[in-house]
Parts: structure tokens; sequence; C-alpha cells
């Protein structure tokens, strides 16, 4: 007998959901302050970490690298809704030889690269294996070698590893440098850290200018602060480190995930549903509010940001977006938005500006119903009165979003394969979905087909032909 595997979400669609959802700390700030604990002497007591496959993954690569980590069980915190989240966790590193983060890592998290930066600073050496292809397009990291040549790395690659070491083979310490981080498609979000962690133990002044500002880079910095380092302008697109000789240990609470944050504001809006999101922060997602509230969603956030109350009413109205680096509309949402942009009254156009190729979503979407073509590194998407759940399949952790999102606001009930890439970027989904009233659960993706077989079609073929049509128009038009 073959144990089952709990790799897919049975969602039944159409309830409008209602109620309070907590928002969990963000993955992304998560991921590079775990790598950068590598440069600390001392404790570091982080909070509201995320209990995520992604984090259990660095968490796996900092014991291999000589850290202890501990999780704490997490504290109910007296408030009658939702899953219990996070809990504190606890970093220290033990032993300071290890420089290596193997293929095995790398292949299965790219964020691995975050430790680069870290162990120069620390231990002057480091072994990268070089990330190789990825779902959501190319990723390369010559901004983070570029960054780190300057600061005095030497890097040089061997059987698809990166090998690199401060001056001296290793032993000598990095010297503080100016430099324009920027690339083909703007700024970098974990190489502006990379190379910020390594400038924060070398000698002397160094300038990042193009910098990503993305909330994650500030929030790495508010961290690297408290343990004693000297940055400034984090958030901005200049940072300005002045070398110090040591970190020493710290406490620190993780920003609220603004990605998740964003994507419960989509469902919000998808399944015309009325929910308060707690511990988030609407100020790192005014480009995302400004575009939900001209599709017509109320989004309303108490004086200091934290609470956020959204609600979805009937159709959205069609809107054009395009992804850009913060404070722009984050490339993390444009999948979830062209679910919600699929039943939208009129056509959308959403376009891609830093992963040109992240639309696997897309023909899952058309399962459902949806009407939505690519062109180039565009969505064209007519949007329809509703979408059709069915069975799809998430090929990333973003598009899988996208299909939770449209499945919530479908019609009849759809099956998701391709979890576990969901469970690497959202804490305890179908928990916090299920407190307030969603019809979601989790299931071995070879479930029985009869739950699909109840479904009906509610969508009329003649109409989306004629939908399909005013595309082809709008296309050939340019
Ligand atoms: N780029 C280069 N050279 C580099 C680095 C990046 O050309 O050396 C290009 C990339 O190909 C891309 C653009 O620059 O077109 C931006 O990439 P960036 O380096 O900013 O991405 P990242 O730091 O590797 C983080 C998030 C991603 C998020 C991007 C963009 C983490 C762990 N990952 O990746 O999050 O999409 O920034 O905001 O922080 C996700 O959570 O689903 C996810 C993919």
């Amino acid at each position: 007998m073959t144990t089952p595997i709990h790799d897919a979400f049975l969602i039944r669609g159409g309830i409008p959901l209602k109620g309070s959802i907590e928002i969990s700390g963000s993955k992304n700030a998560s991921l590079p302050i775990l790598a950068a604990c590598l440069m600390v002497d001392g404790p570091v007591r982080l909070f509201r970490v995320p209990r995520l496959a992604d984090i259990d993954s660095m968490l796996t690569l900092l014991q291999q690298l000589g850290c202890s980590t501990h999780r704490h069980e997490a504290v109910a915190s007296g408030r009658s809704f939702g899953p219990t989240l996070g809990g504190q966790l606890d970093v220290c590193v033990e032993d300071h030889h290890a420089v290596e983060a193997g293929y095995d890592v790398v292949k299965s998290m790219r964020a691995s690269i975050s430790v680069l930066g870290p162990l120069l600073a620390r231990r002057g050496r480091a072994i990268v294996s070089i990330p190789g292809g990825c779902a959501i397009g190319d990723r390369p990291i010559d901004l983070h070698l570029k960054g780190l040549e300057k600061l005095g790395v030497t890097v040089r690659s061997e059987n698809g590893r990166y090998v690199c070491e401060s001056p001296n083979n290793g032993t000598g310490r990095l010297k503080g440098a100016t430099m324009y981080l920027g690339g083909l498609h703007g700024p970098t979000v974990l190489g502006t850290i990379n190379v910020m962690c390594a400038a924060v133990l070398a000698e002397g002044k160094t300038r990042i200018v193009g910098a990503a500002c993305e909330p994650e880079v500030a929030d790495t910095a508010a961290m690297l602060n408290a343990c004693g380092a000297r940055i400034t302008g984090a958030g901005t697109t200049e940072i300005t480190i002045e070398g110090v000789e040591a970190l020493h240990g710290c406490e620190h609470r993780v920003i609220p995930d603004r990605i998740e944050t964003g994507t419960f504001l989509m469902i919000a809006a998808m399944s015309g549903s009325s929910l308060t999101l707690k511990q988030a922060n609407l100020d790192h997602l005014i480009a995302v509010a400004d575009i939900l509230r001209e599709v017509g969603v109320s989004i309303v956030a108490d004086a200091d940001s934290q609470t956020i109350r959204v609600t979805g009413t009937g159709r959205p109205k069609p809107v054009d977006v395009a992804t850009h680096p913060y404070p722009g509309f984050p490339t993390d949402l444009q999948a979830p938005m062209v679910s919600l942009l699929s039943i939208a009254d009129g056509i959308s156009v959403i376009s891609e500006r830093i992963y040109e190729d992240r639309f696997t979503h897309i023909g899952e979407l058309s399962r459902m119903n949806a009407v939505i073509r690519k062109q180039g590194p565009s969505a064209i998407i007519a949007g329809v009165s509703g979408l059709q759940g069915t069975d799809v399949h998430a090929a990333d952790l973003r598009a899988g979003a996208a299909l939770v999102t449209a499945a919530l606001g479908a019609s009849g009930t759809s099956r998701i394969t391709g979890v576990p890439f969901i469970d690497r970027g959202y804490e305890k989904l179908e928990a916090k979905l299920a407190s307030v009233g969603a019809n979601i659960e989790r299931v071995d993706s070879q479930v029985s087909e009869k739950a699909l077989s109840k479904v009906s079609v509610s969508i009329h073929d003649a109409a989306r032909t004629a939908t399909r049509s005013v595309v082809r128009k709008q296309v050939q038009a340019g």
C-alpha cells in the first residue's frame, strides 16, 4: 500500500468569504535575514518567520554551514480567528568552517544564493552551485558577482560551481567600493542584499547605487543594524554601508508578507468576499491597492496600515497593468491579478517586465474557461462572466496562488495539483482560508474524479467565441 501524499487542493468555489486572517511574516525577507545570521557572532532571535518549505530548506542549509537552529512552539495569541502561526526562531553560528551551498539545495531553492555575501564577509570563501533553469524564466546572478568583485572578491567557475574568495586566498578583508548595481531588468533584490551583507564587514565605506528598494532589503538592513552594522538608505536606490569589524546577536521581528497580503486582497476581490487582514502593512502595497481600487475593490486600512478591510463586489472593471520593481506592481502578484482580471467586464492587458516567461498560469486558467492570449511578455485578457472549476496544475508558487484565487471565485469544484509549490510560499493557506468559510481540502492528487464530475458547465461556448474574436481584433490592431 502506498502512503497518500496530500499534494492537491480540492476547492468548491463561489462561496463569499467573511472574517479575519492574520498575515504571516515575509518569506522573502526571512530568507536573506536567515542567511545574514551566518555573519553574526552570537545568538539571533527572529519573530514571525513563517513555517514554509523554503524556510525549512534555508534552515537545513544553515545547519550544513555550522549553525544551530531552534523553532519554539507557536503560542496562540488569544485571538479568536485562524490558525496559530510562526513561533520564534533562534539561530546561532557554532562553527565557521563550512563554505559550500551544493547543487541539491540551490536547485531546490534559488534563494540559497543569499548565503554568498554573508559567507564571503565572515569566512572569506563561498562556493555556491551555479543556479540552473527556473520555471519563471532566466534568473542570472551576474549582478551579484559584479558587486562582490567590486569589493575585491575573486570569482571562478569550476565544475558547475562559483568558487568565490576574498583577497589573499580568502584570508584578507573585503574593501568598500562605490558601484552601480542596476541591470537590464532593473535592480536586483537578492543581489543588492548579497552585496550589502558582504560590505557590512568590509573595510571602509560602500555605496550601492541603483539598489533594489524592496521592503525586504530594508528589513534585512534593519536586522543587520540591530546586530551592529552601519547601513543607511536601505529601501531607497542608494545604500551606504560603513564597514564594521564584527556583528553581535540581536532580536528582530520580520515584516508582514506583502505578497501574501496582496494575494488575499485578490482572493477577496475574486470571490466577492469581505475580509479583514491583520498584522499586514498596506504601505508596502500602494501600487496594488491603487489598481484594485481602480477596478472597483474597496480597500480601507487603519491609520497604522496594519489592519486592512477588503470587500469585493461584482465583476472588476478592466485595467492595464505592468509589473515593475518596488514600489511598482510586483511581479509576484501578476499571476493572481491575471485570475482576477479574467472575470473583468472587458479587456485587460498585463505586461510582465521582470520575468518575461512567468505565465504558466495562463494555460491552466484557460482550462477554467478564462480567455487569455499571451502576446510576447504580455497577457491579453478578455473577461468572462465567471470561471468554471476543473482540474488544474500549479507549475510554480505564484501560478499556484493564481489558481487558488481563480478556484475560490469559480463555480463548481477545482482540483489543484502542484500544491508543494504553494507550500513554499503561503503559510497554512488552507487553514487560513477555511477559517473564513472557504470550502478547501488538502487531498491526495490521485483522489477520485467523482467530485469533479458533479460540476456543471455554465459558460456558453458562443459567448466565449465572441470574446475571443474581440481579443483577436485587438491583437491585430496592435
Ligand atoms: N537579474 C539579472 N542579474 C542578476 C540578478 C537578477 O539580470 O544578477 C534580473 C532577473 O533575471 C530579473 C530581475 O533582474 O529579471 C530581478 O531579479 P531579482 O534579482 O530582483 O530577483 P531575486 O532577488 O532573485 C526576488 C524574490 C522573487 C521576486 C523577485 C523580483 C526572493 C527569495 N525572491 O528574487 O520572489 O520575484 O525578487 O521581485 O526574495 C517569489 O517569491 O515567488 C519570487 C520568485
